[in-house]
């Protein structure tokens, strides 16, 4: 029996480990840019106030105005409502009831449109306990755009605070990308817990739907080892193999299917889609 993200009937997936480098943002452009090509309607949200996401999708800022020297107004993609995920969380916490479709920035590529952070340092601007308080109605918020899109797909800050909570509450299941390496247990075991703390706070299961071993050297010794230490905490795991073919095409803003896509990474990114979204 299938137990994909779509026959689960699971749309709002975060994508999360609160180690930095693991290819969370990768992760995210992959997938989305995958599930988009492959027909869905893709909302990626860029919960990582370092921008990363929205540097890649929407390199002029996705700002109509206010976005200083190199901000291309009126151009192609980029060009959005001219407000982010930080207004958006401003707006929240003003009690406003914000239309969610003024902060997006549309079609960064086919199927597929952004909330973008655009470098407000949102953390710093915003205490825990007003992300706390906010956190239901954002979570409400993504929940009535269930209707818009197939997918929503959250990237998240290398971190563990309110942000990040937040924004994993809002999640239906979340996707864990880790480096094969036997301190990233511990690592796994503390983000399962955090989901689990999560879940209570949330009030609705957030499922632990599957790990992405990020630059994968089959090579390696030891990978037999570690994948059976991981394989106790029965978690789905997929594989995307180690590819020059992703900083090289991340540094050219191209996602692996514009830029590779007979790479050994796009087959991997491939698969997952495949199996862990659609099938
Ligand atoms: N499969 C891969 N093969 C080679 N390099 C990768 C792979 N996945 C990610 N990277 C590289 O690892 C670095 C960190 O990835 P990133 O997605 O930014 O991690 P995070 O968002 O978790 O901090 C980037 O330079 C990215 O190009
Ligand atoms: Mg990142």
């Amino acid at each position: 029996m299938s137990e994909s993200l779509r026959s689960l009937g699971l749309g709002i997936i975060g994508v999360a480990n609160q180690k930095g480098g693991v290819g969370k943002t990768t992760t995210v452009i992959e997938l989305a840019s995958g599930l988009a090509r492959s027909g869905g309607r893709v909302l990626a949200v860029d919960g990582d106030p370092q921008g990363n996401l929205s540097l890649f999708f929407a390199p002029g800022g996705g700002k109509g105005s206010g976005g200083g020297a190199g901000t291309r107004m009126g151009e192609g993609p980029g060009r959005g409502a001219g407000r982010d995920f930080s207004d958006l969380m401003g707006d929240l916490l003003a009690g406003k009831v914000p239309r969610i479709e003024d902060y997006l920035v549309r079609r960064v590529r086919k199927g597929m449109d952004l909330l973008s952070a655009t470098h407000r340092q949102l953390r710093r601007e915003r205490s825990e306990s007003d992300l706390l308080a906010v956190a239901p109605a954002f979570a409400a918020l993504l929940a009535g755009l269930r209707a818009s899109y197939d997918w929503i797909l959250i990237d998240t800050s290398p971190s563990n605070g309110a942000l990040e909570r937040m924004l994993v509450r809002s999640c239906e299941a979340v996707i864990i990308p880790l480096e094969f390496q036997l301190f990233s247990v511990a690592g796994l075991q503390s983000i399962l817990d955090e989901v689990n703390a999560c879940t209570l706070e949330a009030g609705h299961g957030i499922r632990v739907h599957s790990l992405i071993f990020t630059k994968a050297e089959n090579r390696v010794a030891r990978v037999e080892s570690y994948r059976e230490v991981f394989s106790a905490f029965r978690i789905p795991i997929f594989e995307v193999c180690k590819s020059e073919y992703i900083p090289r095409s991340l540094e050219r803003s191209r996602t692996i299917w514009e830029s590779g896509p007979s790479s050994f990474a796009a087959r991997d990114y491939a698969r997952i889609i495949e199996k862990a979204f659609l099938e």
